[in-house]
């Protein structure tokens, strides 16, 4: 983004006071547990969304999206939640500084622009929470920590989008280091950095190119009835707080006579905390059959029982199991119903790996395959800034 200084002149008039951006991330392993306060194994990517600011001496907040090529104005005191507006998960992440009464000392212009493909599974929405969280921190000498960015865009996703996310993206996005992937513990925000050593194998994603509109209506409804579940069984075990106290046994004994479905979820997300467990080992002692096991194992889980899945999804790792010494584990990432799979891949090859993977795919679905690569990088970062 070598030129959003000068683009933010050219809409706005002067220069700004601070460049901030975040970046997108992969999740490893460890799909849908994060509100569960269970594990997952994020890393932040290369992939980013930039922001560019400046104060104003008003209350107005005026925003300018490359993307969208217009100005969107709004006086800070009345800003709340637009449908389907992209403007909500930047006004959310003012409202809850706001909420938090932190000094927001007036109104702001802000510039954005970034390369991470939206409805690809790669968390656009919480880069863009972190990057204006972390610039606005800067902008007005807030002093929040990393950590506190991350639970304000978490926040503004569940007010302004409505989405009921976990914490896992926006705290990839902003405490993310240079080739590590992050261990986190979703009930104590407790993490450990584990370096990726993948020797000759490497992780690809492939774009479904398809993003299902039930996506946020059905992760609520996940969220929902696993905390049914969850609710049933404090009846019998009230020091029970989530699934990340339950096992199996309870979960037969208190959940399966009152609803097979609902056991089939909350099973799943027990299951999976297990399977980031042993993948971290596996990652630990360079075990990459293992990971892969595990990966493919997740995507199991997550079709035939935790129900977010897609045919597409589906066909890329079936696909993948057709080469099973070069793609050691493929699955879905992210919230599902559509974006990305992760693979594990042989280096070697890759290109054929992608071009075979590619025609099948157009010949089943008429839709083009995206291979995304990715490098791991590091978290929010301040660019430029002329605040003292
Ligand atoms: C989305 C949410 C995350 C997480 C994943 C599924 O990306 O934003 O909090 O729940 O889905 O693991």
């Amino acid at each position: 983004m070598k030129n959003i200084k000068n683009e933010f002149k050219s809409v706005f008039g002067s220069d700004p006071e601070v460049i901030a951006s975040s970046p997108g991330r992969v999740n490893i392993i460890g799909e849908h547990t994060d509100y569960h306060e269970g594990f997952v194994l994020p890393a932040a990517i290369d992939k980013r969304i930039y922001v560019a600011l400046k104060a104003r001496s008003d209350k107005k907040i005026k925003l300018y999206s490359k993307s969208f090529r217009k100005i969107f104005e709004v006086e800070i005191s009345t800003i709340k939640p637009i449908e389907n507006s992209w403007t909500n998960y930047i006004l959310g992440v003012v409202h809850q500084m706001l909420e938090r009464t932190l000094s927001i000392r007036g109104g702001f212009n802000l510039y954005i622009d970034g390369d991470i493909p939206s409805g690809a599974g790669l968390s656009s929405s919480a880069a863009v929470e972190c990057a204006v969280g972390w610039g606005l921190n800067e902008l007005f000498s807030l002093e929040l920590t990393r950590e506190e960015v991350a639970k304000i865009g978490q926040k503004a996703e569940h007010t302004f989008a409505g989405v009921m996310c976990g914490i896992m993206d926006q705290f990839a996005s902003v405490l993310g280091l240079e080739d590590s992937v992050l261990q986190l513990d979703c009930r104590s925000l407790e993490y450990n950095y584990f370096s990726l050593n993948l020797g000759e194998f490497t992780f690809l994603l492939l774009n479904t190119n398809v993003a299902h509109s039930l996506a946020d209506s059905e992760y609520n409804s996940r969220r929902e009835q696993t905390e049914k579940g969850v609710k049933w069984l404090q009846e019998k075990y009230p020091y029970l707080r989530t699934l990340r106290d339950a096992n199996t046994r309870m979960l037969q004994e208190v959940v399966l006579p009152k609803n097979k479905n609902t056991f089939i979820k909350c099973n799943y997300v027990v299951k999976e905390n297990a399977r980031l467990l042993r993948a971290c080992a596996a990652l630990e002692a360079g075990d990459l059959d293992t990971l892969g096991k595990l990966i493919f194992e997740s995507h199991t889980g997550l079709s035939a029982e935790y129900d977010v899945s897609c045919e597409e999804l589906d066909f890329l790792v079936e696909q993948a199991k057709e080469y099973p010494s070069q793609v050691l584990g493929a699955r879905m990432m992210g919230g599902g119903f559509g974006g990305c799979t992760i693979n594990l891949v042989h280096q070697a090859f890759l290109a054929e790996f992608v071009e075979k993977t590619s025609a099948r795919y157009y010949e089943k679905f008429g839709v083009g395959l995206t291979p995304i690569s990715v490098n791991i990088d590091r978290g929010s970062m301040i660019h430029e800034s002329i605040i003292k």
